[in-house]
């Protein structure tokens, strides 16, 4: 079964000189439940824009894509609100924590757009902060904890609402590589305990390497797709290789400083 399909999917933006510019061409991608997939591809290849068209964020100009067997681009705004947060989680590279609230009124905040009280006044939010290690950092807010605690702050705001599946643009761009690690082991959770199918975008191929498929993209097109074979370090080295191959591995580095 495929938790998300993606057909033939074209994206353009009107630029100031009203030239049309196409930024994604004929994409075609599925992924499968409780699959782990990845997204590569220099700065400006389209990876942001094919992750917001895809969770619903923004819309595609043509193609179909549908996740669960529901074709989002059909559907109505307040459709699309309401399914967007049944089904769908999102985590962003800056975190989009609310200030105003602490850490876990922020992990409420899909459980309180859909007036859940059940889960609220039960123990699941204190089963999740326990499960993510955040039992010690419920009331603080977002100000007083580190990037790392942030994303699983983020993370767990994701997964509240049992969604089928995750969107991540860049989970770990704004982490050091020991949060990151952290960061990315929490991912497997919510794949491997949580049942989610993850989407994520990254330009590190060790994020990358946690993946169990990498889909490259370049100039809006997928060019190619590779999958894991072995374990994360022999996945790391398959996909370093493919980057140089595909010669984008100078940019990808530039973009890490
Ligand atoms: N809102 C927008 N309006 C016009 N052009 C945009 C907009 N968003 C992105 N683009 C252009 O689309 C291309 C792909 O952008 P993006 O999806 O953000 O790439 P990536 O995430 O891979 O860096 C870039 O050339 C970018 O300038
Ligand atoms: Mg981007």
């Amino acid at each position: 079964m495929n938790v998300l399909e993606i057909k033939n999917v074209y994206k353009k933006y009107a630029s100031n000189k009203k030239i049309n510019t196409m930024v994604l061409k004929n994409i075609n991608l599925s992924i499968k439940d409780n699959e782990f997939v990845g997204i590569m591809g220099s700065s400006g290849s389209g990876k942001t824009t094919l992750l917001n068209v895809a969770s619903g964020i923004d819309k595609c100009d043509e193609g179909e894509i549908s996740i669960w067997n529901n074709n989002i681009c059909k559907m109505k705004k307040n459709e699309l609100s309401l399914f967007r947060r049944n089904n769908i989680g999102m985590v962003f590279q800056d975190f989009n924590l609310l200030n105003s609230l602490t850490v876990k009124e922020n992990i409420m905040v899909p459980l309180i757009l859909d007036k859940k009280y059940e889960i609220m006044d039960g123990n699941t939010v204190m089963e999740l902060a326990k499960r993510f290690d955040m039992g010690e950092i419920m009331d603080k807010y977002p100000y007083e904890i580190s990037g790392g605690q942030k994303q699983r702050a983020a993370i767990c705001r994701a997964i509240v609402n049992n969604p089928k599946i995750i969107f991540a643009d860049e989970p770990t761009g704004n982490l050091d590589s020991r949060s990151s690690k952290k960061v990315l082991s929490y991912f497997e959770v919510m794949n491997s305990e949580y049942n989610a199918s993850i989407l994520m975008v990254t330009h590190d191929a060790y994020s990358a390497s946690y993946c169990d498929r990498v889909v490259f993209l370049k100039d809006g097109s997928i060019i190619k797709e590779i999958r894991k074979q072995g374990d994360k370090t022999k996945f790391f080295s398959c996909i370093m290789k493919t980057l140089e191959d595909l010669n984008t591995v100078k940019e990808s580095l530039r973009e890490e400083k």
